[in-house]
């Protein structure tokens, strides 16, 4: 039987879940049977050999719980490989916060999992589809609009990722 992966996620406006549907893409070409889930509805991790986990960070947090659910599902995730990944504008725009802080933050939150990749992606950043203070904040700290999803970087990680995972 191929393993089986999960790829769960949160996500607000949509751009972590294109992502992590991306990356299920890249398993399913390769030929794991994948599934995606929001992280809020994903009750067992019985039937999964390996999990990716992803999560948007907004005002330098995470907008999914991830601590919570490494402490729900504690037991399965100590013994199947698990990897991760961040989006948020940082990467494009570094003022939005250091990379290396939220990659690092996302490995502790993971515990007692030992992350074997962890990676952050740049989102997106559409100021037209927020509220007026996130609007106006956006245009005084000169945030950068736009989609800035590499496809191919995701992709590229994705791939990568069986192998490192041993599955
Ligand atoms: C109100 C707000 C706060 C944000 N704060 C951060 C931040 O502190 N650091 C960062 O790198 N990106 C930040 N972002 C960018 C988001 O992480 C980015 O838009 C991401 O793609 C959103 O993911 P989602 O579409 O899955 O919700 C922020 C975006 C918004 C709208």
């Amino acid at each position: 039987m191929p393993s089986r992966i999960l790829v769960a996620y949160a996500s607000r406006e949509g751009s972590t879940s294109g992502i992590a549907g991306a990356i299920a893409d890249e398993f399913r070409k390769a030929g794991y049977g994948t599934d995606v889930k929001e992280i809020e509805s994903v009750h067992s991790l019985e039937e999964y050999d390996a999990l990716v986990i992803g999560t948007p960070v907004y005002s330098g947090k995470f907008l999914g719980d991830i601590a919570g659910f490494a402490a729900r599902h504690r037991d399965r995730i100590a013994h199947i490989p698990v990897a991760g990944f961040v989006v948020g504008i940082a990467p494009v725009y570094p003022k939005a916060g250091d990379v290396h802080v939220f990659t690092g933050k996302l490995a502790s939150a993971v515990a007692p999992a030992k992350a074997v990749a962890i990676t952050m992606f740049a989102g997106s950043f559409q100021s037209e589809q927020q509220g007026f203070l996130v609007r106006s904040l956006g245009k005084m700290m000169k945030i950068p609009e736009g989609d800035f999803r590499d496809w191919g970087a995701i992709s590229a990680w994705a791939r990568e990722l069986p192998a490192k995972m041993g599955i």
